[in-house]
């Protein structure tokens, strides 16, 4: 195993942990939720996000109780946004991780239940005291996550994202979709990571400037490996996106042109932690990482 998917695998062990503390199994009417929550959210996924959040904390030396529960909260919203992707009602995907995605599991509603109580128990982690002594500092993050996760974030990406399987999108405006679907959280999670450290506006701005072009390198190569990998590899169905005629690069500047565009963002990211010197090489590893991701 390469030295930086031994790191990432260490935070994934912490994140787990962690995660399996706030979403305890639960007797009664609420075991139901509880399960589903913890379904779509424990054992699976890349870890990702809490991976950039305790990355970028780790390069202003902040503990790692601190920093995993930034980790949490935008782990919980990430699973949140792929409960809710795959209802019939949006992607219509009956696997993720693996396994059988949430609503299949379980149920439609229990899986609507499931992504909101996750939704919300992420602002939950940030407002406790045990995230940062300073309240300012807390309210700044969950600030920070509500701007990424709503309309101008997160559920704005994925409205357009929708509405693009009945429009012809240019450039710009698949840029501005993947910005917004999936560069939000990517962003908040590098961002979270250096405000939690109480980083200067200049080291803040140079996380977000790294995690804008990572997140949507994300995308691309999410979009690349829909059209060129399988269900097994991959642990969600694929080809669903020509299948949808969702708009993507691919779509736009064909696969050769998609994963160049994927490679010149994959060093531009980099190029922005060039400040920090050798603490970066973590988040730089990240970018690498989600360039050759197979899944
Ligand atoms: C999948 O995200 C959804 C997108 C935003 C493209 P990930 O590829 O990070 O999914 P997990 O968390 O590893 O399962
Ligand atoms: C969804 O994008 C991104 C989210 C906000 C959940 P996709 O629909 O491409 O994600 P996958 O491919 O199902 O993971
Ligand atoms: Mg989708
Ligand atoms: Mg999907
Ligand atoms: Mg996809």
């Amino acid at each position: 195993m390469s030295a930086f998917n031994q790191t990432i695998k260490e935070t994934a062990g912490l994140v787990e942990a962690a995660l399996d503390k706030f979403l305890p199994t639960q007797d009664g009417p609420l075991g139901r939720v509880a399960d589903a929550m913890r379904w779509g959210a424990l054992d699976g996924g890349k870890r990702l996000r809490p991976f950039l959040a305790v990355a970028a904390a780790d390069m202003f030396d902040v503990s790692r109780v601190r920093s995993v529960r930034v980790g949490c909260a935008v782990e919980m919203i990430h699973c949140y946004s792929l409960i809710h992707d795959d209802l019939p009602a949006m992607d219509d995907s009956d696997l993720r991780r693996g396994r059988p995605s949430v609503h299949k599991k379980y149920d439609d509603a229990t899986a609507i239940l499931a992504g909101d109580a996750l939704l919300t128990q992420a602002f939950e982690i940030l407002a406790e005291e045990e995230t940062h002594p300073d309240g300012a500092v807390r309210c700044a993050i969950a600030l920070e996550l509500a701007r990424a996760s709503g309309k101008a974030g997160m559920v704005g990406g994925q409205m357009i994202d929708i509405y693009a399987e009945q429009k012809d999108f240019d450039l710009a405006g698949v840029t501005q979709l993947q910005r917004l679907k999936t560069g939000a959280l990517i962003r908040f999670s590098a961002v979270a990571g250096g405000i939690v450290g109480e980083g200067s506006k200049d080291e803040v701005g140079a996380l977000a400037a790294y995690s804008e072009d990572l997140g949507l390198a994300f995308q691309i190569v999410d979009d690349i490996l829909d059209a060129t990998s399988d269900a097994e590899a991959l642990g969600k169905p694929a080809g669903q996106d020509a299948e949808m005629d969702k708009a993507t690069f691919i779509k736009l500047l064909g696969m050769d042109g998609a994963k160049s565009k994927a490679v010149e963002l994959i060093d531009s990211c980099k190029a922005h932690l060039d400040r920090f010197g050798d603490k970066s090489a973590p988040l730089k590893g990240a970018a690498d990482f989600v360039f050759e991701r197979k899944n």
